[in-house]
């Protein structure tokens, strides 16, 4: 049977859970200063933010893209903050009929910024219907059902649409091309998770010494959602088994129980990695067929593992499938096969 996302073990799941939104928030970095990383992201939305700003004109549409968990939404908070308009919150799948978008679209005031998250799963009448919103400002609302029904054309005022996927290559591409800004993000370096950690420490007054932050960062798969799940987790056994503080040692011996090893590596990418190895003799294999043996979604295989797993050199896309890399074979001691040799 084929396991649901949310039924992913927490510690390794970057999507957000929902006991988590409350203290998510209480760490959501409030301006561009205090967002971490993201360098050359940041400077050119400074730079957009404050041309509109002095303009006095809505920004132009944003699109970012990137794995879960790297700063998405936390970006939209941002930018809407820093050009000190209204922000309205919506989602792909929330959306079911065109009257849902109609209702954001005709609330929103000028230069307002609505954010549409998971936007590649917005449905094809949806999408439609927003772009002469996009483009021309105006919608046009059915009165009447059919194809000749009678329609009522409604302006909106100057807006900016941000969009957040997890892949560009999902969104339909009339929809992509109406995002005059698009932007993917990285995962970050261990530097900059640190940074987080640290600052995360302090708001949920955590004692955390520079070594077991470090070593929090460097396990946490270059995500920020995760680098703040460990240290939540870390602090539990800093308070039951340890005297409070987070040391290198406590995080090293707390991320081993969590079974996240030295490399980041969690359970569910070593299980990616074995069964391509011993299944299917190090690939090429096709993503369904990973999915189907493991028992995971294809979708959290690529936008969420895979990623990871490619940055790291462990895995490779081919055009006939997936393989582990020499390194993912070095990684569990065994010995490549002569073609993936030169793959490293
Ligand atoms: N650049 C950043 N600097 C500091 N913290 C960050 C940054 N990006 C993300 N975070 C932290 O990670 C959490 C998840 O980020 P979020 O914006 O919700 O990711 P996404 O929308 O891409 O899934 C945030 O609540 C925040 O605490
Ligand atoms: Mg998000």
């Amino acid at each position: 049977m084929a396991r649901k996302k949310d039924a992913l073990s927490p510690d390794i799941n970057p999507e957000v859970v929902e006991e988590e939104k409350h203290f998510e928030a209480s760490l959501r970095p409030r301006n561009f200063d205090e967002y971490v990383g993201q360098k050359s992201i940041v400077s050119k939305m400074r730079v957009y933010v404050a041309a509109a700003r002095k303009r006095n004109e809505a920004l132009d549409h944003c699109l970012f893209s990137g794995p879960p968990g790297l700063g998405k939404t936390s970006l939209a908070h941002i930018i809407a903050k820093e050009l000190g308009v209204g922000m309205h919150i919506t989602s792909g799948p929330a959306i079911e009929k065109k009257g849902d978008l109609a209702g954001f679209l005709t609330n929103l005031s000028p230069g307002d910024v609505l954010f549409i998250d998971e936007i590649h799963r917005l449905n094809a009448s949806a999408e439609e219907y927003l772009y002469p919103a996009m483009e021309d400002l105006r919608i046009d609302i059915p009165l009447d059902s059919g194809p000749h029904g009678r329609t009522v054309r409604i302006e909106v005022p100057p807006f900016t649409l941000v969009g957040a996927t997890t892949r560009t290559g999902l969104l339909t591409s009339p929809l992509r091309e109406r995002f005059q800004i698009q932007e993917r993000l990285d995962f970050y370096t261990p530097e900059e998770l640190a940074a987080i950690v640290h600052r995360s420490a302090r708001i949920l007054k955590i004692q955390t010494d520079e070594a077991g932050g470090k070593e929090i960062a460097r396990r946490a798969r270059g995500t920020p959602r995760i680098a703040n799940r460990l240290l939540r987790r870390v602090r539990d056994f800093a308070e039951v088994e340890g005297d409070g503080r987070i040391t290198r040692d406590l995080a090293d011996q707390s991320l081993l129980r969590l079974e996240i090893d030295q490399s980041g590596l969690d359970p569910m990418d070593r299980r990616i990695l074995l069964t391509i190895i011993d299944t299917y003799g190090g690939g090429p294999v096709g993503v369904e067929t990973i999915a189907a043996s493991i028992g995971e979604e294809r979708d959290t295989i690529e936008d969420v593992y895979e990623p990871f797993l490619m940055q790291e050199g462990f895995l490779q896309r081919t055009p006939r499938g997936r393989m582990a890399t020499a390194r993912a074979f070095e990684y569990f001691g065994k010995k490549a096969p002569r073609g993936q040799q030169s793959l490293l």
